[in-house]
């Protein structure tokens, strides 16, 4: 895949602007309380870098990695945690921070697991979902924006670790 090759598909300003609205909404459904954001490494470390700067109740940071195994992953069994969160989570409210959905293999095994510890909720915020392609059902609690096809890089995003710091969003044109 060739990054070199990309069209636009979002600004920094439409970025920056959707990061405002999602962190509102979060700040107001989370008003009084302390979230414990949990970010999946390393794709969402810049959109939650953005995302925390703007909700306005305290946030606690912790990440963890995930890795996925075989092609054509048809079981979530694949998933594997290469990294795990240091911080215990019971009784807290988790937010897991993720740059883009895709299968939903990675985020329903990871808030399976997450919800074994007990914490009082979990929810999740991807930056971007891919919805049509899911082969597992998840929907996310927060979404900045939705896409059918096509790979994209940028604002963390990458391709083969590719195309991370471009600080706006990019479709690969094949
Ligand atoms: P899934 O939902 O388990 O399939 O995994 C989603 C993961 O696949 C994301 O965290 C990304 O690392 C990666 N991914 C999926 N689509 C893209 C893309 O368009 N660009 C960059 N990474 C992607
Ligand atoms: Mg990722």
């Amino acid at each position: 895949m060739d990054i070199m090759t990309r069209k636009m598909l979002y600004s920094k300003e439409e970025i920056d602007q959707r990061v405002r609205e999602l962190a509102d909404r979060i700040s107001r459904d989370y008003e009084g309380r302390e979230i414990l954001v949990v970010g999946i490494l390393k794709g969402a470390f810049v959109f939650l870098a953005d995302l925390i700067r703007c909700i306005s109740v305290p946030c606690e940071v912790d990440f963890t990695r995930l890795a996925s195994y075989g092609a054509g992953t048809v079981s979530s069994g694949n998933i594997v945690i290469t990294k795990n969160i240091e911080c215990s989570i019971k009784g807290r409210d988790v937010l897991i921070v993720e740059d883009i959905i895709d299968t939903g293999l990675t985020l329903s095994y990871l808030v399976e697991r997450l919800k074994e510890e007990e914490p009082r909720s979990v929810r999740v915020c991807a930056f971007i979902d891919k919805i049509k392609r899911r082969e597992i059902p998840f929907v996310a609690d927060y979404v900045g924006f939705t896409m059918d096809d096509g790979f994209v890089v940028g604002y963390g995003l990458d391709a083969d670790e590719k195309g991370r710091s471009l600080p706006d969003i990019y479709i690969i044109e094949e």
